[in-house]
C-alpha cells in the first residue's frame, strides 16, 4: 500500500521520480485545453474520494482537475455533512470508502485522524493538509523552483513567519533534496523543536533563527505563509508577534535575488506586501498551478500507474 502521508515517509529516489513525472506530464500538456485527458488516460476507471474537514480552493480543484486529466474522476465529502460529522468512526469510514473508491485524499484537522484513516484504509491515502504537514504543497513548490532553474541541491531556502505545517514539510524535503533551510520565526511560533532535532539528526541542514534578515541573507528562495492557519485561535497575539516578519521589498533585497513562494491563500500587507507577491520575483501562481501536476504524479505513484 503506497500512502502519501508525509515527505519523509517516501524514499528519496521515489520523490525524485514523482517530481520528474510532474514536470514531464506538465510539459506534455502544452497546447491542450485544461480538461483534455492525458495520453493513455492512465487513471481511467479510477475514483478519488476527497474528505475535507477544513476549507480549500486549490487542493479541491487541483485534485479534481488532476483526476479528470488522468481519465478518472473525483468526489468530495464535506466532513460536516457526511456521517463523519455525526460520529461515525474514521476507521469505519475508511473501510467503507475502500470498497467504493480507489484512493482517498484527506484534509484533516488533526494529523492523528489522517494516520487513523490510513491505518484502516485498503486503498492509498493522500495527505491534503493536516495541522502538522502539507506534503503535496511542497512538491508543487519544489517543481516551481526547478522550473525557475534553481538547482535544489545546495540551495538556500529561507522561511519567514509562522513555524507551521507547511514549514514542517519543507524541512522534511530539505533532507530528501539536499538543500539548506533557514527559518526565522518569532518566539512562541517556532516549529516543534523535537521535530527539528529529529530532522537535523537525519542530516537535515535546518537552522531556526529569530531574525528575518538573517534568514533572508543570501537566500535563493524566500517562502512565507499566513500568520493565522486554519484552526488557530489566538489571532490578535499572532498578528502582534508576527508583525515584524512581513516579507517586503526591504527583506527581499537582502536575498540572493530570491524567488518568492507562498502556498496561498495570501493576506496582502500582512505576511507579504503587495509589491512582493505581485512583483517579478513572485512565482505564486505557477506554484498554485503546479499543485495539479505534482498531485497527478502522486496519484499515479500511489496507484502504480
Ligand atoms: N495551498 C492550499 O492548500 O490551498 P487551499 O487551502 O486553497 O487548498
Ligand atoms: N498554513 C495554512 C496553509 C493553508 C493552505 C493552514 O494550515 O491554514
Amino acid at each position: 500500500m503506497k500512502h502519501f502521508l508525509d515527505i519523509n515517509e517516501v524514499p528519496k529516489s521515489e520523490l525524485r521520480h514523482i517530481l520528474n513525472e510532474a514536470k514531464r506530464m506538465k510539459s506534455e500538456r502544452k497546447g491542450f485545453t485544461k480538461g483534455a485527458i492525458d495520453f493513455g488516460a492512465p487513471l481511467s476507471g479510477h475514483i478519488l474520494a476527497m474528505i475535507f474537514e477544513k476549507s480549500s480552493t486549490r487542493t479541491r480543484v487541483s485534485f479534481d482537475v488532476g483526476m479528470r486529466q488522468l481519465g478518472g474522476s473525483a468526489l468530495i465529502l464535506d466532513a460536516s455533512s457526511s456521517q463523519l460529522g455525526r460520529g461515525e468512526t474514521i476507521g469505519d469510514t475508511a473501510q467503507v470508502l475502500s470498497r467504493m473508491v480507489d484512493a482517498i485524499m484527506f484534509r484533516a484537522n488533526s494529523h492523528e485522524a489522517l494516520l487513523e484513516l490510513a491505518k484502516w484504509s485498503s486503498v492509498p491515502v493522500i495527505n491534503g493538509l493536516t495541522d502538522k504537514s502539507h506534503p503535496c504543497q511542497i512538491l508543487a513548490d519544489l517543481q516551481t523552483l526547478e522550473e525557475c532553474g534553481l538547482n535544489l541541491k545546495g540551495s538556500r531556502i529561507a522561511w519567514v513567519g509562522d513555524g507551521n505545517n507547511v514549514l514542517t514539510s519543507f524541512m522534511e524535503a530539505a533532507i530528501a533534496f539536499d538543500f539548506e533551510i533557514i527559518a526565522a520565526c518569532p518566539h512562541g511560533y517556532k516549529p516543534d523543536i523535537k521535530t527539528v532535532w529529529e530532522l537535523q539528526s537525519k542530516g537535515g541542514k535546518i537552522t531556526i533563527v529569530d531574525d528575518p534578515n538573517e534568514a533572508a541573507k543570501g537566500a535563493d528562495c524566500l517562502v512565507t505563509d499566513t500568520w493565522v492557519s486554519m484552526g488557530d485561535t489566538n489571532i490578535s497575539e499572532r498578528m502582534q508577534a508576527l508583525g515584524p516578519y512581513q516579507v517586503n521589498e526591504d527583506l527581499m533585497a537582502k536575498t540572493n535575488d530570491a524567488i518568492f513562494l507562498h502556498c496561498l491563500p495570501a493576506h496582502r500587507e500582512e505576511e507579504v506586501s503587495s509589491a512582493v507577491i505581485d512583483g517579478p520575483s513572485s512565482k505564486v501562481f505557477d506554484e498554485a498551478e503546479n499543485r495539479i501536476h505534482a498531485q497527478k504524479a502522486v496519484l499515479r505513484w500511489c496507484l502504480d500507474k
